[in-house]
């Protein structure tokens, strides 16, 4: 982390006790100057009119110097200062600042343009993920939507048997169906990201929320022949049900999804002393390394062959809402051989 940024308080000094010095200086010239107009003279005219004009020279002297203080110190980074937001302000997001002092004599000046270029860097960053983020969407909007067209015209045709039109209707039943999950995610993360307040904590039975959940997929397990185990404490707290809900459901459904058949699935929830801990333990296709870094990214599947299933927006949903939940995430896998999510909440 970089270290704490401190502005040069001795340089701001400086310039105020050399602008008081030279008032002084300036002040003494003019006492100076009076009385040696008075030693010369008695004529009380020409004393004014000496005076005034002495008043005009010395003020604008003053008025020229802060002038000239005012510009190198003051406007010169204003301005600089102005073009940058100015520019930010149009959606360029590329400007950078060089502040005007090293980093142990920075004035206030280059600690905002250092922080505009902060600014500036998050806004572009911003910008990318949303670029990403719509066309990913559109992307995975667009090939459920070409299937169902395709599909659709497909049953138009009188001479298709029964049994065809029976796939078709199928393929149609889960292109849609993957069309409304994906929707219902984008809203759900939306919804997570831009929720001001968090929904209530309500009296949860958290068991009984896992085993519903569980049981959504039970059919699957037996289809796919894959042997379950479950070892649930009985726990009941104060919790939000609907994001425990997201955590339970994706990653059960991924370990699901994810295990050949004839596999395990192993799903626990214990209590220790003030933590929860959920975990998903299966013998699927496992995770490398490099794509473990990048499972809990928006639209991100390294999987292609279950791509079908799924829009890659799971784990990014699962790991919003622990965060929000002040919980933790951790997996742990060996390709081939499966995969071990472990999350904890504290109580
Ligand atoms: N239990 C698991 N076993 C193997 N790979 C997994 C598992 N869970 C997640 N993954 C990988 O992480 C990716 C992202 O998961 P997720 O966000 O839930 O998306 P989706 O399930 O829609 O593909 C998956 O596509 C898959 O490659
Ligand atoms: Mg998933």
């Amino acid at each position: 982390m970089k270290q704490k940024r401190k502005i040069n308080k001795r340089k701001a000094w400086a310039g105020v006790v050399s602008f008081f010095l030279l008032v002084a200086i300036i002040m003494q010239i003019a006492i100076l100057t009076y009385d040696f107009i008075i030693q010369k003279t008695d004529n009380v005219a020409l004393i004014a009119v000496l005076i005034l004009v002495m008043i005009v020279i010395l003020s604008t002297v003053i008025t020229l110097i802060d002038y000239i203080r005012r510009k190198i110190m003051i406007e010169r980074p204003v301005r600089k200062i102005l073009s940058a937001t100015g520019r930010i302000a149009k959606g360029d997001f590329s400007v950078r600042l060089v502040p005007n002092h090293p980093y142990d004599k920075y004035d206030e000046f280059d600690v905002i343009m250092e922080d505009i270029n902060v600014l500036a860097q998050e806004l572009g960053k911003n910008e990318v993920l949303k670029t990403d983020f719509v066309s990913n969407v559109s992307h995975e909007l667009k090939t459920p939507l070409a299937i169902i067209q395709n599909y659709a015209k497909s049953l138009q045709n009188d001479d298709l048997d029964d049994n065809t039109r029976q796939k078709y209707a199928q393929t149609l039943v889960s292109a849609s169906k993957r069309l409304s999950d994906l929707v219902s995610n984008i809203l759900k993360l939306n919804k997570l990201e831009n929720q001001g307040i968090k929904p209530t904590k309500e009296k949860t039975n958290v068991t009984e929320l896992l085993a519903q959940t569980v049981l959504q997929y039970e059919e699957i397990l037996e289809n796919k022949k894959i042997n379950l185990d479950c070892d649930f404490d009985d726990i009941v707290i104060d919790t939000i049900p609907s994001y425990l809900e997201i955590v339970f459901n994706n990653l059960v459904s991924n370990a699901t999804k994810f295990t050949p058949e004839g596999g395990d699935i192993f799903v626990s929830l214990k209590q220790v002393d003030n933590k929860i801990v959920f975990c998903t333990k299966d013998t699927g296709c496992g995770i490398s390394n490099e794509v473990g870094a990048r499972i809990f990214e928006k639209f991100f599947q390294a999987d292609t062959s279950h791509s079908q299933q799924g829009n890659g927006l799971g784990l990014a949903l699962v790991k919003k809402v622990v965060d929000i939940l002040g919980g933790e995430i951790s997996v742990s896998s060996q390709l081939g051989k499966g995969t071990t999510f472990v999350v904890t909440f504290f109580k």
